[in-house]
């Protein structure tokens, strides 16, 4: 029997807390706090993302501030919108919304403050992440962590398997999961062995975004998978890169698409908007 991992009902209870803390932090400092959120261009699934997140902001009592550039502005426009965000003193998180327009260099991200940088993208963080030290997280591996914390799955010693190697999903997610001491093995599009490698895994954590591509003979017997994926499948419905169905009958824990890693994303983004809120103050 396998116990599906609630993603959506962690979270709401997570954001319960963050909106206590954050009460509690405007009612010490008599300040709001800020998130930025920037959104470039009319990318259909972007434009829910930067919903969802600005209705969490919501939820939470964190102040949002939407940015709607068009499609066609400039790098330097895009880099004077960071610049003064990165200067305002009522915005402790700013967030850009990914992927930019293929027109638009990523470049630009360099001018997010280290302590400002809520997505936990910025060079140092991920040096930070790697060399185990205090961090900002990228929100979705994060979110993963905590999700396994509440389950209290054992991560220690075991085999973990990332299938994906994007830079704000596989490669936090490793590093983090080596952190918690697991034995890491990366997979991604060049791997010769993908079936044999996931086999092995205790933790499957798959991040490719290929709809049902983790099939059912790719998993150990009581193995726990956590999908990242937000796809649609044949007939337009949302679905995950698992093949839930077949493979849940062979996990100890799974988690669902949708209801699952999404909404633990976009807490763990308010909870980096608070903990950036923190060290501004101190
Ligand atoms: N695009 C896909 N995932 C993310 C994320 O976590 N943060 C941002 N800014 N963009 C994304």
């Amino acid at each position: 029997m396998f116990k599906l991992i609630e993603g959506k009902a962690i979270a709401q209870s997570i954001r319960a807390e963050i909106r206590e803390k954050v009460a509690a932090f405007k009612a010490e400092t008599g300040n709001e706090i800020g998130l930025a959120v920037v959104l470039v261009g009319e990318n259909p699934a972007s434009q829910i993302y930067v919903r969802n997140k600005i209705k969490a902001c919501e939820e939470v009592g964190i102040k949002s501030y939407a940015y709607y550039l068009p499609e066609a502005v400039t790098q330097n426009g895009l880099e004077e919108l960071l610049s003064s965000l990165a200067q305002n003193d009522e915005i402790q998180g700013i967030l850009v919304q990914l992927p930019l327009p293929t027109h638009l260099s990523d470049k630009a991200l360099k001018l997010i403050p280290d302590g400002k940088d809520v997505d936990g993208f910025s060079e140092n963080n991920i040096g930070r992440l790697c060399l185990n030290l205090p961090a900002t997280v990228a929100c979705t591996p994060y979110g993963v962590m905590k999700m396994l914390e509440y389950e209290h799955i054992e991560i220690r010693g075991k085999n973990a398997v990332v299938v994906g190697r994007s830079n704000i999903v596989g490669k936090p997610m490793a590093m983090l999961l080596m952190n918690a001491d697991a034995t890491v093995t990366v997979c991604h599009s060049k791997t010769k062995n993908l079936k044999e490698q996931c086999l092995k895994a205790d933790i499957l954590v798959s991040a490719i975004g290929k709809p049902k591509f983790i099939t059912s003979d790719m998993i150990k017997e009581g193995a726990t998978v956590i999908d990242v994926g937000m796809n649609r499948d044949e007939n337009g419905k949302l679905c995950g890169d698992v093949d839930f169905e077949r493979v849940k009958e062979k996990c100890s824990y799974i988690t669902p698409v949708p209801g699952g890693v999404g909404p633990m994303t976009i807490t763990m983004l308010m909870y980096n908007t608070y903990l950036a809120a923190l060290r501004s103050k101190n």
